[in-house]
Formats: structure tokens, C-alpha cells, sequence
């Protein structure tokens, strides 16, 4: 199990300012009031969505752990995050300012939006998708996608977003476990000011695929991407068929437990999972922990910088804001291109009251210095927030300091792909803040450090996050594989019935958690995570290579970083190891996607496996991170750790003189 460092923020607390806890949405006797009555809680948090049909069992715990939430209750997820508004007369209320990489921009109502919504969704149908049908995204940032997102639950079809930046056979896999009817992609995407062409990437994606009716394509990168390769029959143009729908669509009620999207994340094991997150009990808790969390006030300009095919914008870019009725800014690129002040910029544009962040982009802003955010008016912001890694406190306090002007209170929310929506985080009215830690769970929701026997931890020791009580945004299975969901998450604690989350995690002497690195082989790269199983498994499927170990090292901007050690073919005797090395990267990139290259390949002669040949990744951890002294009892034999630190002493002497 990793240890949670020493932290510097234990000792530096954060009080609500207070003229923002006067006018905060939820006051401090919150928690009190959710944990004597749970159930009722989540019921009157329930209560602030529109239900076509009420629901007569708010929980029910027989199926566990598949929890049922609202049982009997109906609704329309799209009907709660658009038409509700409008019906209310909030029509004209901005709800997306787009932002595209190149500079060009939309703002669209949620007038617009509804209009929009319906089009899409009539769209969907005359292709043939209905409910329970699968949809895959491919797509940027861009009002389509939320469009597209939104039509797929009014039409109760099941949406999975795939990140644009990955590759065709990561596509594909996602594609063939969904079983997809229909997949939505663009002309081409624009990755870091480049117009790069998409179309053939999601051609060889569903290629042979019999389930794929259709291939949705919006223009986005037109005549800088020509020639898109077409298959007459099967490929169709989004203003060919979208365009010209109505935008009248009778939406359907569905029930509480009706799925809404499935969403992949890295596991232990090789392949991706599909987590699968359903209506009624997702929407409740996403939408509430938005409001209370972010504070929502109906003047906000709400920014959430993630990639909308990230778990992060499906609950805080999309079901979230929009059921709130929210004014966002969403954009479309990279937050460096074209200048590193891009995101500042933004700010200033809209009048952002409220960013929510990775600490990865925070040290990656720290590195230009105060004068970045120093150069534009960020008066605007009121609140910041934090997602995707335990954010280190110098991150914290300048973000705090040159970003918020010292007055913005900092939401670091502590959840995952499983947990639907933040479990650990603060509300920014009630809540002290220590920097680096997510403070306490949200009313509503009971999570704690313990050991391995189930007994909570001691103030400061190491112990892992479980959560103890069923939450309404709890993921309800793994796609087609509900063993690996219960295997996974639920069996280590089966006789508590709790959620092993994870990740290692201390609580402090007030009941603060602090998280740690995870303790399974799940690393966290710029927020991203990554299996190392899937990452070997990509290595050895080159044919250089016989067998590959990955771990995670530490990096001051990413987090983490990717080194493999690689025992080669005999065949790749001659190649320089840079070479090999490159290669290697543009083979994980092809088979995974460009977030995935590993930063060092070190070619070792053996790697240092337990006597029944599990490679001890966590030997070469401590290595890659000065640590030492690591328990060696189980290793096979102890000269391959040592040819592995040599091979490593080596390879950085040789960086370090490059
Ligand atoms: O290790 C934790 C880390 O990210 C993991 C979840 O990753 P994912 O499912 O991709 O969702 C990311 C966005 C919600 C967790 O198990 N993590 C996420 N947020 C935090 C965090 N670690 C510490 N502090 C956080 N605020």
C-alpha cells in the first residue's frame, strides 16, 4: 500500500470568507440534518427535479450491490436539464458560451438548446435509435455534444464519450463493448492549433462491426481536413439529417433506474470497464452536489475546464449545471494554445465566477509565473475548485493567491468514474479548508479510512477509502460484466457492505481526509487514469518487445508519469534504445492514445517477479521515486531488481548529461 505524504497544508486553515458563507446555498447544519435521516435527505435533494411519475420506495437495498433509488419514480433527464427551464421562463437565459480552439465562439440559449435538443433527438430516431440502444460520441468540445448527449436521454438511448485524443483501437474496444448502434464523430478535431482528420480513425473503428447502423458526422474542421473518407449507405452528414427535423419532440418518462451512459475507466485488469450510471438517483445527487458544492447562484458563469467525454464533465459540464439551470463556458482546446494564458483570457471574456480546475493545469500555469494570471482581470471569479488528484498545497495556495485573488474559496472534490459525483468535498460556505485534503464527506454521504480488517484508522495513519452507506450517483454495474463489479469494488468489505474506492487515505485528528496514491496498479497521469496492466499489455503486443512493467514515477507537473521497463526480442538487438523507445511511444500511442506514451522506456535484461511470477511493479515504484528499502522476501530472485537498478541508474545518468 503507498503512504499518504506528509502534507504541508495540515496546519494552514481556511475559514469560509465571511460574506461568502452569509450568502452561501447550504448552511452549516447540513450535515446534521442529512445524517439522521439519509434516506429523507436524498429524497428532498430528489425533490428539486421534475418527476413525471413519483417514485414509491426511495431506496431499496435488496439488490445490492446494484442499489435501487426512487424505485417507481419517472422521469426525462434531458426534460429536467433543458425544457424545465424554459417552461419556467428562463428561456432566454444563456446556457453554453462555446469557445472553440481557433477563436471562433456560439452562445446558445436555453431556448436554443431545447430547440436544438429535439432536433437532434428526431434526428436519433429517423436513424433508428431508440430506448435502451447504444451511442458512442467522438467528439470535441463542442455544443453538438452536449446536444447529442442530451438526445440520447430524452430518447433513453445509452451514451458513451469516448476522448477525441484517443486512438481508432481504443475507439473500437469501446464501440464493441457497447455494442453500439450508432457512433457520432466530426470531420476532424483541432488538437493544439493542428487541424487533425478524425473520420478514418472512426472508420477503422467500426470497421466489421455489423452492430454500427450509422456514422454520424458533424463538420466541424471542413476544408482543412478534406477528403473525409465515406461510406455511402452508412455514413450520413449531421446538416443532412439534423437540420431539417423539427424541433417539436414528445419526450418519454423513463424510470429512476433507466440507463443513462456508460463511461470507461482504467481498472486492475487489462481492459477498460464500462461503468454503467442510471437516471433518477444520479441526477439527484450530481445535481444537488453541483448546486451545494459550487454554490449555485443563478448570475454565475460556470466553467469546467474538462474534456466533456471525462466523468468530471458528465456530472459537472452536463447533468449538473444544466439541471441547474446554469450559465457555462465550455472550450474547445488546449488550455495552452495558443498562448499559456488562454484560460486566463477566458475568464476575463465571460466574466467566469466559478473555475473548476486539475491540479495538473495549476502547475502547469505555476511554471510561468504570477505575471500569467497577473496580466488579465480575473475580478470576476468568485469560487475555484479542484478535481482528478490530490492537489499538492504550493499548487493550493497559488491558485488561492494569484488566481483568486486570495478571496475565492477552493472546492477540492474528492470522487471518482464510479461514485457518479463528489463524495469527499467541501461546501464552500461551511467548510474550513486545509489545503491538499477534500476535507470531509458531503451530507449525505459516509466515507472513512480503514484498515485492512475494516477498523478505522488512528488520526494520520495509512489506511484505504471506503464508502459505508449506498449514494444515489453510485455507478450500478460494470457493462456486461457484473462480476467484475462486484469483484472489483465490493468484495474486500462484502461482510460491511462497503465500497473500497481505491485509493490509500489517512483521516486527521478533525476528521479531514487526505488521499494518497491508489493501491491497486491504477495510475493518475495529468488526472488521467491509467491502467499499468493495459499498458503492458499494449508494449508486449509490439513485436519488439517480450515482456513490459509500467509504473508510475513522480512528476511535479503531471503527477505521475510513465516509465516502462521493456526486456526486448532478441531480434531488437542493434537498435539504439532512443529509437526503440520512440517507437515504442508512437505503438502506445496508436494503441491507446496519445495520454498514454510512457515519458521513459529503460530496456532491462529481467524484471523482478514474486516466486509465482507476478511482477513486483511496487519494488520499481519506490525506485523511480528515490524510495528504497522496499520488502524484497517474496521476490524469485533478487538480481533482477538489481540488473532493473542498474539499467535505471544508467538511463537517468545518461538523461541527466543528454
Ligand atoms: O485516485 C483518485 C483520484 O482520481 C481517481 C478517480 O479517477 P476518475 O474515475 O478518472 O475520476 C476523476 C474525476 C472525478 C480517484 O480514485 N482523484 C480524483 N479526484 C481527487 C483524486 N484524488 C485526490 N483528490 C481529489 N480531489
Amino acid at each position: 500500500m503507498s503512504t499518504v505524504p506528509a502534507t504541508a497544508g495540515d496546519d494552514l486553515v481556511f475559514p469560509p470568507p465571511p460574506e461568502f458563507a452569509a450568502r452561501a446555498n447550504v448552511g452549516a447544519d447540513e450535515h446534521a440534518r442529512a445524517a439522521a435521516d439519509p434516506e429523507a435527505f436524498w429524497a428532498e435533494q430528489a425533490g428539486r427535479l421534475q418527476w413525471d411519475e413519483p417514485w414509491h420506495t426511495v431506496f431499496d437495498g435488496s439488490t445490492l450491490p446494484t442499489a435501487q433509488w426512487f424505485v417507481g419514480g419517472k422521469l426525462n433527464v434531458a426534460v429536467n436539464c433543458v425544457d424545465r427551464h424554459v417552461a419556467a421562463g428562463r428561456g432566454d437565459k444563456v446556457a453554453l458560451h462555446w469557445e472553440g480552439e481557433p477563436g471562433d465562439s456560439r452562445t446558445i440559449t436555453y431556448a436554443q438548446l431545447q430547440d436544438e435538443v429535439c432536433r437532434a433527438a428526431n434526428a436519433l430516431q429517423e436513424l433508428g435509435v431508440g430506448h435502451g440502444d447504444r451511442v458512442v460520441l467522438y467528439l470535441p468540445v463542442l455544443p453538438e455534444t452536449i446536444v447529442t448527449t442530451m438526445a440520447c436521454a430524452r430518447i433513453g438511448a445509452v451514451v458513451s464519450l469516448v476522448f477525441g485524443g484517443f486512438s481508432a483501437e481504443a475507439l473500437r474496444f469501446r464501440v464493441e463493448d457497447t455494442g453500439a448502434k450508432l457512433l457520432v464523430c466530426t470531420d476532424g478535431q483541432f488538437r493544439r492549433g493542428q487541424a487533425v482528420s478524425v473520420k478514418g480513425a472512426a472508420d477503422a473503428a467500426v470497421e466489421g462491426l455489423d452492430h454500427v447502423e450509422h456514422v454520424l458526422v458533424l463538420r466541424r474542421t471542413g476544408d482543412l481536413t478534406p477528403d473525409v473518407p465515406w461510406t455511402p449507405g452508412r455514413d450520413v452528414w449531421w446538416h443532412d439529417v439534423v437540420d431539417r427535423q423539427s424541433t417539436e419532440h414528445d419526450a418519454p418518462s423513463f424510470d429512476s433506474e433507466n440507463p443513462l451512459f456508460i463511461i470507461y475507466t482504467s481498472g486492475t485488469t487489462g481492459k477498460p470497464k464500462g461503468l454503467v450510471h442510471t437516471s433518477g438517483g444520479y441526477l439527484t445527487h450530481t445535481s444537488w452536489s453541483h448546486w451545494a458544492v459550487f454554490d449555485v447562484k443563478d448570475d454565475d458563469v460556470y466553467w469546467c475546464q474538462a474534456d466533456l467525454a471525462w466523468v468530471t464533465a458528465h456530472s459537472y459540464e452536463m447533468y449538473g449545471p444544466l439541471s441547474n439551470g446554469t450559465t457555462q463556458v465550455i472550450y474547445e482546446g488546449s488550455p495552452l494554445t495558443p498562448h499559456p494564458g488562454r484560460h486566463f483570457e477566458v475568464i476575463e471574456k465571460y466574466g467566469v465566477t466559478t473555475y473548476y480546475t486539475a491540479p495538473t493545469l495549476v502547475r502547469t500555469f505555476m511554471k510561468h509565473g504570477p505575471e500569467l494570471p497577473a496580466r488579465f482581470d480575473l475580478s470576476s471569479l468568485r469560487l475555484l475548485g479542484s478535481v482528478g488528484e490530490a492537489i499538492n498545497p504550493e499548487a493550493w495556495l497559488w491558485l488561492h493567491r494569484e488566481v483568486g485573488g486570495g478571496r475565492c474559496p477552493i472546492v477540492d472534490t474528492w470522487w471518482q468514474s464510479e461514485t457518479g459525483a463528489a463524495v469527499v468535498a467541501p461546501l464552500p460556505g461551511v467548510t474550513p479548508l486545509k489545503p491538499g485534503s477534500g476535507t470531509v464527506p458531503l451530507p449525505g454521504l459516509a466515507a472513512t479510512v480503514v484498515d485492512d480488517a475494516g477498523r478505522e484508522t488512528a488520526p494520520g495513519e495509512t489506511g484505504v477509502l471506503v464508502i459505508t452507506r449506498p449514494w444515489p450517483g453510485m455507478a450500478r454495474t460494470v457493462w456486461r460484466d457484473h462480476d467484475r463489479f462486484v469483484k472489483s469494488y465490493w468484495e474486500p468489505y462484502a461482510e460491511q457492505g462497503w465500497y473500497l474506492a481505491g485509493d490509500a487515505a489517512t483521516k486527521d485528528a478533525d476528521g479531514y481526509v487526505w488521499i494518497g496514491g491508489r493501491i491497486d496498479d491504477v495510475l493518475n497521469v495529468s488526472g488521467h487514469r491509467l491502467s499499468s496492466i493495459e499498458l503492458e499489455s499494449a508494449l508486449v503486443a509490439h513485436p519488439r518487445v517480450a515482456e513490459a512493467a509500467v509504473v508510475g514515477a513522480p512528476d511535479g507537473t503531471t503527477g505521475q508519469r510513465i516509465v516502462a521497463f521493456v526486456i526486448t526480442r532478441g531480434d531488437a538487438a542493434g537498435a539504439s534504445d532512443a529509437a526503440l523507445a520512440e517507437e515504442l511511444r508512437a505503438h502506445v500511442a496508436a494503441a491507446i492514445g496519445p495520454v498514454a506514451k510512457p515519458r521513459d522506456v529503460v530496456v532491462v535484461p529481467d524484471l523482478p517477479k514474486t516466486r509465482s511470477g507476478k511482477i513486483m511493479r511496487r519494488l520499481m515504484a519506490d525506485m523511480t521515486a528515490g524510495r528504497g528499502g522496499g520488502d524484497v522476501t517474496s521476490l524469485q530472485d533478487e538480481t533482477a531488481l538489481a540488473a532493473v537498478e542498474t539499467a535505471w541508474a544508467a538511463y537517468t545518468a545518461s538523461r541527466a548529461g543528454a
